[in-house]
């Protein structure tokens, strides 16, 4: 029977150091102590659905390592299920991330076992895909993987909804699949200068809220059936076929640390959308759900659960 999210995507280990400023080339700056944290974009997006409810699995690599178990304790807690999860000969991802006094992160990403995510995996995963109500990637895997699972996806009628996060070139036929994409706005502004050369015009002027619209409907114009621009502590705003672009506004929060926030976002978006929610009433919840991340630290420890963020 057709039910939950399939989430395709990569598995980190996050460790993490608080600095008071990052260092430039050549200079060594000290930090706190690093603390070890469950973290990569598919593993954050698949913890942060499940969280919210209703069935999810992820599709990913891990190393047979200690952060290797420590990404699968997570998603088991979090009720992810990890069949699909296989054990490489790699070691499993790590992300090294820096987090200064505003909240705001810089990350290095070592993919290791991430890397290994192939067509093959797909492949053998392709009935579930085929079942699942929601497919969901993120881009810390081999784009072949990602251009192959949203193929399969398509091709039985399921949805796809794509973090196109780190930005990547997915091809028009692989774009024009997405219901929505989902970008933030350095994400967004690549693609529509990767689609659009030359030096920006009317986009880069007028006050953020007609800017992020405007982005919003170019991107529209790439192919997508839907586009979502996360827009960090001014909320996001969706635009959807034949309608005006909508915002939705964030709830004001004192940021300790954002890294995740957008697989928050992501995560809380296709749990609802899999739950039946329309695009506009799950970004309303996905909101919500990365503006809470965004007051706790890590990734996955930081992601909301249902009774935080009360009804819708
Ligand atoms: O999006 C945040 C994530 O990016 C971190 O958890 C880190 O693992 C990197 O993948
Ligand atoms: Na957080």
């Amino acid at each position: 029977e057709r039910g939950g999210v399939l989430v395709v995507g990569s598995a980190n280990a996050d460790l993490v150091v608080t600095v008071d400023r990052r260092p430039g080339p050549g200079e060594t700056v000290l930090g706190s102590d690093t603390t070890v944290a469950p973290g990569g974009k598919g593993a954050n997006l698949a913890v942060a659905a499940a969280r919210l409810g209703g069935r999810v699995s992820l599709l990913a690599a891990v190393g047979t390592d200690q952060h290797g178990d420590l990404l699968r304790a997570s998603l088991r807690d979090a009720g992810v299920g990890t069949d699909l999860v296989r054990d490489d000969e790699r070691p499993t991802g790590v992300a090294y991330i820096t987090v200064t006094a505003d909240g705001e992160n810089s990350i290095v990403v070592a993919p290791g076992a991430n890397s290994s995510v192939s067509e093959a995996d797909v492949d053998a995963a392709s009935h579930r895909i085929a079942t699942a109500t929601v497919l969901t990637c993120s881009l810390e895997v081999p784009l072949p993987a990602v251009r192959r699972a949203v193929r399969v996806a398509t091709e039985a009628g399921v949805r796809v909804v794509v973090n196109l996060s780190p930005v990547a070139d997915l091809g028009g036929e692989v774009l024009g699949a997405l219901d929505p994409l989902i970008v933030n706005e350095h994400e967004a502004s690549h693609l529509l200068a990767a689609a659009l050369p030359g030096p920006p015009g009317a986009e880069a002027t007028g006050p953020p809220s007609v800017r992020a619209r405007r982005t919003a409907r170019d991107l529209l114009a790439l192919g997508p059936r839907s586009a979502v621009v996360t827009l960090g502590p001014a909320g996001a705003v969706v635009a959807e076929r034949d309608a005006e672009p909508i915002m939705v506004p964030a709830p004001p929060v004192r940021p300790v640390d954002s890294t995740g926030a957008g697989d928050a976002f992501a995560g809380a978006l296709v749990a609802r959308l899999a739950g039946g929610a329309s695009l506009i009433d799950a970004a309303r919840t996905a909101v919500r759900a990365a503006a809470l991340s965004v007051t706790r630290p890590g990734a996955q420890p930081s992601f909301a659960r249902s009774a935080e963020l009360g009804p819708t």
